[in-house]
């Protein structure tokens, strides 16, 4: 199907089989009945193999062949950009300290943080594999152009995640709407759509201009898939938890809206509330032997919650009164309407590129409309 000259491509089914695409590439790197599959080698395979919309792929493979380039050429880089986000999703989930990914528990907290940090360590080393195999697919020019995009790419990642780590650390709420998308081109932006976009039209050998527009197109989106993003956590059961973002204490959109419509005490409340830690995750056994102790009159209720670490820590009900806040200053709207906003100006930034009719071209024109509709 993504061969096809000239099709109605539905969205879903270009997206599942771009996606499906880049897993049996990534199955060819992993090596099997290894020493290390049990911690390692079998774990690359669990999150790529869990329910996904493949965004990236579909999004490579539709820029590189709506502007001529082939399917063959393009699927390593669709892979490791598949490979990238899977790794950066693991290390994510440890660095936001996330229970839910695409409906089940986080890898860290089915295997340990320390392993889950090494699975995410050694996809980033196969994702080595396929861009030195682009030398021999799309030949020396081409494949040193895709590594500058990825090494870019993978520093811009880490400079987002470590904005936005800050802002949470450092209890920050000086920042602005124009912070929030710096941060989020460079967390979300630049592997979700600008590097995607960038290497399917340097496969294709697109001209500067096509790729400019197209690249005005990704930051475009990247912003408005974020925004929704968003909003998605929460608003919809989409496979992360309910209101993870409050609970994470993140500044989106939503949040920093709400933050400068609030009278000062609330706005204050509202910080201190985020401020708070989430509830730290305890073995049951450890739970079980604290309540025998206070039942035992060995320790203070007050002592079992400080040794349980849940007297700081954030509460449901804590997580309720700020979803209130955001309902009561429409801050969910505000943030859906900038990111109509964006999603249009990605619209005539197509436009304005004149490529061909194709599916291919269908398919981006699709996602543009897909990126602020989706709830999955
Ligand atoms: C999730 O990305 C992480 C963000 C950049 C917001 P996706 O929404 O593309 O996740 P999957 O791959 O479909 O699970
Ligand atoms: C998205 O992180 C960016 C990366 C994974 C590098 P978020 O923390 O915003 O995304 P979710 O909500 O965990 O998917
Ligand atoms: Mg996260
Ligand atoms: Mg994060």
């Amino acid at each position: 199907m993504l061969t096809a000259a000239r099709a109605t491509v539905p969205l879903f089914d270009y997206l599942a089989e771009a996606r499906r695409l880049a897993i049996d590439e990534i199955k060819r790197l992993v090596p099997a009945g290894h020493e290390c599959g049990a911690v390692l080698y079998d774990l690359m395979l669990d999150y790529p193999l869990r329910d996904a919309k493949g965004l990236r792929p579909a999004l490579c493979i539709a820029t590189s062949r709506a502007l001529g380039g082939g399917l063959e050429a393009t699927l390593p880089s669709a892979a490791l950009l598949e490979l990238y986000h899977n790794a950066f999703l693991i290390h994510d989930d440890v660095e936001d300290g996330s229970e839910l990914r695409r409906d089940r528990p986080t890898l860290h907290h089915e295997h340990g943080v320390p392993v889950a940090i090494n699975v995410g360590d050694g996809m980033l080393a196969l994702a080595l594999e396929p861009l030195l195999g682009n030398l021999r697919t799309v030949g020396l020019g081409k494949a040193l152009r895709i590594m500058q995009t990825i090494a870019r790419m993978a520093r811009e990642t880490a400079e987002g995640q470590a904005m936005e780590l800050a802002w949470i650390r450092d209890g920050r709420w000086d920042v602005s709407d124009d912070d929030y998308y710096r941060m989020v081109m460079k967390k979300t932006g630049w592997y979700s759509f600008i590097a995607p976009i960038t290497i399917g039209a340097t496969i294709a050998g697109g001209s500067d201009a096509h790729l400019a527009t197209l690249v005005e197109m990704a930051r475009e989106l990247a912003v408005a898939f974020q925004i929704r993003d968003d909003v998605l956590n929460l608003t919809a059961s989409y496979g992360k938890e309910s209101c993870g973002d409050l609970w994470e204490g993140k500044r989106t959109l939503i949040v920093l809206h709400t933050m400068r419509s609030l009278p000062a005490a609330s706005r204050a409340a509202a910080q201190a509330i985020l401020a708070r830690p989430r509830p730290t995750p305890i073995a049951p056994s450890r739970r079980a032997l604290l309540a025998r102790l206070e039942l035992e009159g060995e320790i203070s209720a007050r002592a079992r919650a400080l040794l349980e670490g849940s007297d700081a820590a954030k509460t449901a009900d804590d997580v309720a009164q700020l979803s209130q806040w955001i309902d009561e200053h429409a801050s969910i709207d505000y943030a859906s309407q900038i990111a109509t906003e964006h999603a249009l100006r990605a619209r005539t930034a197509l436009l304005r590129a004149e490529l061909r009719p194709s599916a291919h071209h269908d398919v981006l024109q699709a996602l543009v409309d897909f990126t602020i509709a989706r709830e999955t």
